[in-house]
């Protein structure tokens, strides 16, 4: 286990998590708000989107180990929710449809 930083999000990393090419964690994290405000406001609803466009849940990453995702407390945008972190940027206001092509434009 060790701590990897990417833009400025941290977060503890296990030594067998699948890695990117270059054997680093993964290129791009994605965080999916679970606090309160977001999952009263739909994240449960991103995850399936996520499943759907991706194939992993939070909590894994992708085979080529380009992708990985997670479920994280309040992210601080809470009058935006749901919310959605991808390598340290806060998108709001998502719907199923936007992070759809959020997560097809990566
Ligand atoms: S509860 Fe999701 S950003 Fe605060």
């Amino acid at each position: 286990m060790h701590m990897h930083c990417e833009n400025g999000v941290c977060r503890m990393v296990d030594d067998d998590e699948p890695t990117g090419n270059n054997g680093t964690a993964a290129e791009i994290t994605i965080q999916i708000c679970s606090g309160g405000n977001c999952f009263f406001k739909g994240a449960g609803k991103l995850s399936d989107t996520l499943k759907k466009v991706l194939g992993i849940a939070p909590g894994q990453t992708t085979e080529d180990g380009r992708i990985r995702a997670e479920m994280t407390g309040c992210l601080g945008a809470c009058n935006e929710a749901p919310a959605v972190s991808i390598n340290g940027k806060i998108h709001g206001n998502l719907t199923p449809e936007r992070l759809e092509e959020l997560l097809k434009s990566l």
